[in-house]
């Protein structure tokens, strides 16, 4: 997986940097409104609701002497440099903190980035991060978050990466999310998300990277999802409940990379189709209940010998019988 995850992130950045040129310019139209004041209440408050922070990352986020007043300076915080002492970015990522997030988060609202992955944080996530409009990177992975999605983020419009996946999440995705017109990566595996995946969400030109795995999703997959994700380079469903034909159309979403369908319930022939992915790196569909009893339903293996850069092919415990081609 970590070799897919490479050949993966290449087609990923290369596809990314044809956007990256005018990834900045948006910071000309954020209105002139320096208040360094507010920026550091909402951080003090944020980190009033810490209840633990075993490595001490946040004891320079104190105002005890004017030369830690400059929050600037604090440990995660970066501000912007045209507009002054307005946080764009706060990384707190791995540093085994505990206790809530306070909603004052979503005052900080110059934020371009924000990455609270890799701790214990527990508690719901705060609806009014929606408010922070210029979000591009919203990261709280692998953390003890519970509740459901807020609908909310469907407000950040600059969502480029929406990465929630390891927490306790449960309830459905929320339609709302099919606003994210520059989401990228919609990483949302390892909660308890039931339901289906809005058909909105399948319609999202721009995703790359939906991994939805291990949650309670149950749906049939849109027989058109090769056309409505035509920029989609890894997607992941393993450990759910989806049931139906995989669809041929997949194999029109030319730059598909990883495919993983593992442990659902996929029924019908491997589609020879998927055999027209050039960039196939990675095809899992064991514990399915795929079939293949004749000529036709092994097809599939022959069209596969085109794909030059598939390593991993993985088919057990599916109902495939009879003699491979
Ligand atoms: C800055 O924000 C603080 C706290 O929200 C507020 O009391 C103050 O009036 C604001 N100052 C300006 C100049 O907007
Ligand atoms: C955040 O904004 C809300 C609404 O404007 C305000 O009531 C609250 O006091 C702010 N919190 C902080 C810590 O500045
Ligand atoms: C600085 O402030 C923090 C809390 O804001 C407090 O825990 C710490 O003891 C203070 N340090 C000094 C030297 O006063
Ligand atoms: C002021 O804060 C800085 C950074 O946290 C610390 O290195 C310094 O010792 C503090 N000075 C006093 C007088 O507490
Ligand atoms: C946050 O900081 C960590 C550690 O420095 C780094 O690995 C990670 O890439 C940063 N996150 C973002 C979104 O830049
Ligand atoms: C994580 O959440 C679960 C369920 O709410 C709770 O039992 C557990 O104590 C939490 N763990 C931490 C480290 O907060
Ligand atoms: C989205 O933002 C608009 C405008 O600020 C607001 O009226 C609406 O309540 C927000 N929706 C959600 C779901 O937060
Ligand atoms: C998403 O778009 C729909 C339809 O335009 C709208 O009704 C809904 O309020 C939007 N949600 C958010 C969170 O902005
Ligand atoms: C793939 O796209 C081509 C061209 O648009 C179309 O002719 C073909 O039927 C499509 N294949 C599938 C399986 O959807
Ligand atoms: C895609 O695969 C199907 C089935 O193997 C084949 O009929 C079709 O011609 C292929 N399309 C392209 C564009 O290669």
């Amino acid at each position: 997986m970590k070799a897919a995850m490479i050949v993966v992130e290449v087609v990923l950045a290369l596809l990314l940097s044809y956007g990256a040129g005018h990834a900045d310019c948006a910071t000309t139209t954020i209105p002139q409104n320096s208040n360094s004041t507010a920026d550091m209440l909402s951080l003090l408050d944020f980190r009033k609701t810490i209840s633990s922070d075993p490595g001490g990352f946040l004891t320079s986020w104190n105002t005890n002497n004017s030369s830690a007043a400059d929050y600037c300076g604090w440990n995660g915080v970066t501000c912007s440099r045209k507009h002054p002492g307005r946080v764009i970015e706060l990384n707190l990522s791995s540093q085994s903190l505990q206790g809530r997030i306070s909603s004052s988060l979503g005052n900080l609202t110059f934020l371009r980035i924000l990455d609270l992955s890799s701790n214990m944080l527990a508690g719901p996530i705060p609806p009014n991060i929606g408010s922070l409009f210029h979000l591009k990177i919203l990261y709280l992975d692998s953390n003890n978050f519970t509740g459901a999605i807020p609908s909310s983020l469907g407000n950040i419009s600059k969502l480029e990466q929406l990465v929630l996946q390891d927490n306790q999440l449960i309830g459905t995705i929320p339609q709302d999310l099919g606003n994210l017109s520059n989401v990228n990566r919609l990483l949302l595996a390892h909660n308890m998300l039931s339901g289906s995946i809005p058909t909105i969400i399948l319609n999202q030109r721009n995703l790359m990277i939906l991994d939805l795995g291990a949650n309670y999703l149950r749906m049939m997959l849109p027989s058109n999802i090769g056309h409505t994700l035509p920029q989609i380079g890894a997607l992941s469903l393993y450990n759910n409940m989806f049931y139906g034909p995989i669809p041929a159309s997949l194999g029109n979403a030319s730059i598909l990379v990883i495919l993983d369908l593992t442990a659902n319930s996929f029924t019908g022939h491997v589609p020879s189709s998927l055999g027209n992915l050039t960039y196939l790196y990675f095809l899992q569909l064991e514990q399915n209940n795929l079939e293949a009893n004749d000529n036709e339903g092994w097809e599939f293996i022959d069209a596969l010998g085109k794909c030059m850069y598939l390593q991993h092919l993985l088919l057990s415990s599916n109902q495939l019988q009879g003699a491979i081609p």
